[in-house]
C-alpha cells in the first residue's frame, strides 16, 4: 500500500486502562503536542481550542491542529514550518518543569532493563525529584504494579506530582493508579512504612544512608539501584552495599550514547554525544540470614589499606588492612 492510501483497519486508541500516556487517532483538544522548527528548535503546548501559538516566525491556530493525525508539517503565518507530532516519553521528561536534575532517558532505560523492573512490580523510589525516572517505573510496573515515590522536599513534590499526571492524563483527572506519592525522608519513613519492595531505586546525594533501610523493605531476590553522579559517591555507595553483607557483589557501570552522522558516503560518528551522566550500581538482596559468597580474588594492592578510610568488607584478612596504596 502506497502512503497515499487510507488503511482499513484503523488501530483504535490506546485503552486507558494501560495507562500508558499515549494515544492515537487524530490530536484532541487537551493533549500535548510538540512543534519542531527547521532548526531543530521545540516548543512543547496543550492544546486548547481557539488559542494561538506564537513564535519568532509568526503564530499557529491551535484549531489548525486539532483534528489532524499527528506526523504533519504546518506553516505559521510568517513561514515557519513546524513538524508536529505528540511528545515522546523520552522527550517529554527533558521538556518538562523541574525542580531537581532529571534522570535522562539512556539511564532510565538502563534502569528499567537492567534493575528488571516487571510489570506488576512493587518499586521504591527515593527522591522523586522531577519525576522523570517515575514515568519510566510506573510505565514498566503498570496499573497493577506499584511505584512508591519518596520525597523530602514538598515543593519537588509537587512539581513531580504535576508531571507524571500531565504525562498519564486521563480525562477525568485521576493519577496513575499505580502510583504513591509520599513526603518523608526515606532513611526513616520506609522503615516505618512496613513497604515491602521487589526493586529500590535511589537517586539521591547519600543513598549509602538507605542501605540498612532497603535491606529491611526489599524481598530476597529484589534489586537495589542507585543512581550516583561521582566516583566518590559510587565508591562509597558499592562499599556500604558491601560491608552490608546481606547483598551480591554490586555491579558498577555507565553507559555514553553516541549519535552517528549518516550520509551517504559521509558516516562518521557525531561531534557531540552524551558523555558522563551517572554511574548506575545494582545488587541483588539475599534471603534473610544467607551471606553472599566471599570474593576468591584478593582485593589490589592497597585498595583497602591504611589511606582508605570508607566503609571496609568485614572479612579482609589483616595484612590487606594494614597495606600501603603505592607501596
Ligand atoms: C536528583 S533528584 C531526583 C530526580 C528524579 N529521579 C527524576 O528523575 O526526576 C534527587 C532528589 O532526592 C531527594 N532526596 C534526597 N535524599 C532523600 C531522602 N533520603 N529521602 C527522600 N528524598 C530524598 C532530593 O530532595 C531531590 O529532590
Amino acid at each position: 500500500m502506497s502512503d497515499q492510501q487510507t488503511p482499513t483497519n484503523e488501530l483504535a486508541d490506546v485503552a486507558p486502562e494501560a495507562w500508558s500516556g499515549v494515544h492515537r487517532g487524530p490530536l484532541r483538544a487537551g493533549e500535548w503536542v510538540r512543534l519542531t522548527d527547521s532548526k531543530g528548535r521545540r516548543h512543547n503546548f496543550e492544546l486548547v481550542p481557539g488559542k494561538r501559538f506564537f513564535s519568532n516566525r509568526g503564530h499557529l491556530e491551535h484549531d489548525d491542529l486539532i483534528g489532524r493525525e499527528e506526523g504533519f508539517t504546518i506553516a505559521s503565518s510568517a513561514g515557519g514550518e513546524y513538524l508536529v507530532f505528540r511528545p515522546l516519553l523520552s522527550e517529554f521528561v527533558v521538556s518538562m518543569p523541574r525542580g531537581a536534575a532529571v534522570i535522562y532517558p539512556k539511564d532510565a532505560a538502563q534502569i528499567v532493563a537492567l534493575a528488571d523492573v516487571f510489570p506488576g512490580a512493587t518499586v521504591v523510589e527515593a527522591g522523586v525529584g522531577s519525576g522523570a525516572l517515575t514515568c519510566s517505573l510506573l510505565r514498566a510496573v503498570g496499573p497493577f504494579g506499584k511505584v512508591v515515590s519518596w520525597e523530602r522536599r514538598e515543593e519537588f513534590a509537587e512539581v513531580a506530582r504535576r508531571n507524571v499526571d500531565q504525562f498519564f492524563s486521563a480525562p477525568d483527572g485521576r493519577t496513575h493508579p499505580a502510583w504513591d506519592l509520599r513526603l518523608g525522608d526515606l532513611t526513616e519513613e520506609l522503615p516505618r512504612s512496613g513497604q515491602r519492595a521487589d526493586r529500590i531505586v535511589l537517586d539521591m546525594l547519600a543513598p549509602w544512608e538507605c542501605i540498612d533501610a532497603v535491606a529491611d523493605a526489599l524481598v530476597p531476590g529484589g534489586i537495589v539501584c542507585a543512581y550516583v553522579a561521582t566516583t566518590t559517591q559510587l565508591s562509597r555507595i558499592v562499599e556500604t552495599l558491601r560491608a552490608h553483607g546481606g547483598f551480591t557483589e554490586p555491579q558498577a557501570w555507565e553507559s555514553l550514547v553516541r549519535d552517528w552522522h549518516v550520509e551517504g558516503l559521509a558516516v562518521r560518528p557525531g561531534h557531540k554525544m552524551i558523555g558522563h551522566t551517572a554511574f548506575l550500581v545494582t545488587a541483588r538482596r539475599m534471603a534473610p540470614g544467607e551471606q553472599a559468597p566471599r570474593k576468591k580474588r584478593r582485593p589490589a594492592p592497597g585498595a583497602y589499606g591504611v589511606d582508605y578510610t570508607g566503609p571496609r568488607p568485614a572479612d579482609l584478612p589483616p595484612e590487606v588492612v594494614e597495606e600501603r596504596f603505592d607501596a
